[in-house]
């Protein structure tokens, strides 16, 4: 029987399953450990190489409280092949778990199951819809994707709003009568008809659909490219002379146009004193006679798509090296220096080495 007043999405998806639902063992029962163990094992891995594991587990723990009572190596032995043995530990600990606080009768609603270990919303909606009907709609990446690009939701899903957002779509769209269906539909819909690369000429839904309508499939689901981080590597030269530090204006198109800061050297990689001054040939202009030192710097400095690796080197030059710097550089004194907008990294690096004497009495701290 179909029911009156679902959303045309839910109609339409309900009448794809009647035709195309897998059959697959955990949908015969309802009981929940086994529809919980089901779950574990796909959390793990998919349905076809999960199937094998589930029959097999399912025959040598048939209940909870066998599971429970069995040592955590035979377990072990028959997660074999599945990895990430955590969730064998968890599965055996919550075995025990519901043993122990619920006589071995499974928690029968969300709320409590999401409390167990190992279960997150997923599972919980999975086990609440299938073993007991409650209308929980279970919503992963599959379910971002086909929700995505039936009602056109340009939420990047890799945004933290994103769960919550799609999640009370589907709880709009889940029947409280046919939980359970709705459920199972969705999740083979995504994997047989609205896959990655769905299968749209075949599609009931794409009618409604609107990335098909749109023709507009490939840009649903929206996921913003990761921008790969780009490392660089600063080298900050303190450069002193009769009470007055080198400076510059930063005025190139990047980071911190307009900003101030002290010589810098750049490299592709972290280089040595030695090989900087390869490097950066007008540097050792400086060090005719004049000390130098290390300094503390902040070692990494993060910025949303740069990863600033930072050294940093005090250059004491002496009063009589005269010296014709480069264009674009000054020399300033540390009270007027200080006046000027620099970066955090900068201010960072001046206040790790504030017993410096130039900063000592000038400089913000
Ligand atoms: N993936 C996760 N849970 C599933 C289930 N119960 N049936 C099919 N695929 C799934």
């Amino acid at each position: 029987m179909q029911s009156k007043n679902h959303h045309p999405f839910t109609e339409g998806l309900l009448s794809w399953y009647r035709q195309h639902a897998r059959e697959l063992p955990w949908r015969q029962t309802q009981d929940p450990y086994a529809i919980w163990l089901s779950e574990i094992v796909l959390q793990q891995t998919r349905v076809a190489q999960g199937l094998p594991y589930y029959l097999k587990l399912l025959e040598v723990f048939p209940t909870v409280k066998s599971l429970a009572d069995s040592d955590e190596s035979v377990l072990f032995r028959h997660w074999q092949g599945l990895g990430y043995y955590s969730r064998a530990r968890n599965l055996h600990k919550t075995a025990k778990l519901v043993v122990s606080k619920y006589q071995g009768n499974f928690p029968t609603t969300y709320d409590s199951l999401i409390q167990l270990p190992g279960v997150g919303p997923y599972t919980a909606a999975a086990i609440a819809s299938f073993a007991f009907g409650e209308a929980k709609p279970v919503v992963d990446g599959n379910v971002f994707r086909i929700l995505a690009r039936y009602f056109g939701i340009e939420t990047d899903i890799l945004h933290s709003s994103a769960r919550k957002e799609f999640t009370e779509v589907a709880q709009e769209l889940i029947p409280p009568d046919q939980a359970a269906e709705f459920n199972q539909a969705i999740m083979d819909f995504g994997s047989l008809q609205c896959s990655p690369a769905p299968l749209c000429a075949s599609c009931p839904l794409s009618v409604t659909c609107f990335a098909f309508q749109e023709k507009r499939v490939q840009d649903f689901p929206v996921k913003q490219k990761k921008v790969k981080q780009r490392n660089r590597y600063f080298n900050y030269f303190i450069i002193e002379q009769g009470n007055k530090i080198l400076v510059r204006e930063r005025k190139e198109k990047d980071i911190w146009s307009g900003l101030w800061e002290f010589y810098l050297v750049e490299s592709q990689q972290e280089e040595d004193l030695e090989n900087l001054l390869e490097i950066d040939e007008n540097l050792s202009l400086f060090l005719q006679g004049s000390s130098v030192q290390s300094l503390k710097s902040p070692k990494i400095h993060l910025l949303s798509h740069q990863k600033i690796h930072c050294r940093a080197w005090h250059i004491q030059v002496p009063d009589n090296l005269d010296i014709k710097v480069q264009e674009g550089f000054q020399w300033m004194r540390p009270v007027d220096f200080e006046k000027l907008g620099k970066s955090v990294l900068l201010l960072n690096l001046i206040t790790d080495n504030l017993q410096m004497q130039i900063f000592n009495d000038s400089m913000p701290r």
